[in-house]
């Protein structure tokens, strides 16, 4: 069955998002569009959508097995999923189990360093400023989200993290970091959004020992690694077999 997308109501540079004849509704359409460093970097990966649309949707289908509420109903067509229209909170929690990216340039600490325990940090989704970090004391001065929602949000991103940890363990992958985005449902429920996919995580071949030959995701378009679709194509012959 195809979904009739209704009006556009936003074209972010992964997903169109439309309205549905349900106001709680909304249907996302994944593109092949792929953008790094805060849109100076433009591409296309072919066949992303609907291999993001799938991972996302297995990985949210793991979450609610276990009790993290997701925004995912269900997927009309490979890279429509229709979702839980959300208030968005405009943070992106990064999870980082290994340092790696920003983490590394901005620290110093060494490629792969294990983070025991895993950190969570939050970032104000405003491509105006770059999408800056946070502290927990800016959040809340900026009233982007209440002290009670960043607790119930970190308490569900480590929870998270848990889960996927032990889910991409299963497939052979090491989780080094991702990240993630909440919104509010009509009741101030915090609801997990958007997507998690290779544009979204950190994914290591734990099969390979080569620091660039085992990157599964992004990262392989950032850093021109080449090789962009198969580790795309990899993630979800892998995470297919595993929710099999
Ligand atoms: P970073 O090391 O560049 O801060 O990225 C941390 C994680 O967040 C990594 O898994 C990639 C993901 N990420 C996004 O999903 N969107 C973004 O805009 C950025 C910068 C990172």
């Amino acid at each position: 069955m195809s979904a009739q997308p209704g009006t556009k109501l936003y074209e972010g540079k992964a997903k169109i998002l439309y309205a549905t004849e349900d106001p709680d509704i909304l249907l996302a359409v994944y593109k092949d569009d792929a953008t790094a460093f805060n849109a100076q970097k433009r591409g296309t990966i072919a066949g992303k959508g609907s291999i993001n649309c799938l991972i996302s949707r297995y990985l949210f289908e793991q979450l609610e097995a276990v009790g993290i509420p997701t925004h995912y109903l269900d997927c009309p067509e490979p890279a429509q999923m229709r979702v839980k229209a959300l208030t968005i909170v405009p943070l992106e929690v990064i999870v980082r189990n290994r340092a790696a990216g920003s983490l590394c340039q901005q620290t110093g600490l060494p490629l792969g360093a294990v983070l025991d325990p895993p950190l969570v940090e939050f970032c104000y989704k405003n491509d105006d400023l770059g999408d800056p970090l946070l502290t927990e004391g800016r959040l809340l001065a900026m009233e982007l989200a209440t002290a009670e929602q960043v607790a119930d949000i970190t308490a569900l991103a480590r929870a998270i993290n848990r889960e996927l940890t032990a889910f991409f363990d299963r497939c052979n992958i090491t989780l080094v970091d991702f990240k993630v985005e909440f919104g509010r449902d009509r009741d101030g429920r915090i609801i997990l959004g958007d997507e998690i996919s290779p544009d979204t995580c950190r994914l290591w071949d734990n099969a390979i020992a080569d620091p660039d030959g085992r990157v599964l995701d992004k990262d392989r378009f950032r850093r021109d690694l080449g090789e962009v679709e198969a580790a795309y194509q990899r993630v979800l012959e892998v995470v297919t077999a595993a929710v099999q």
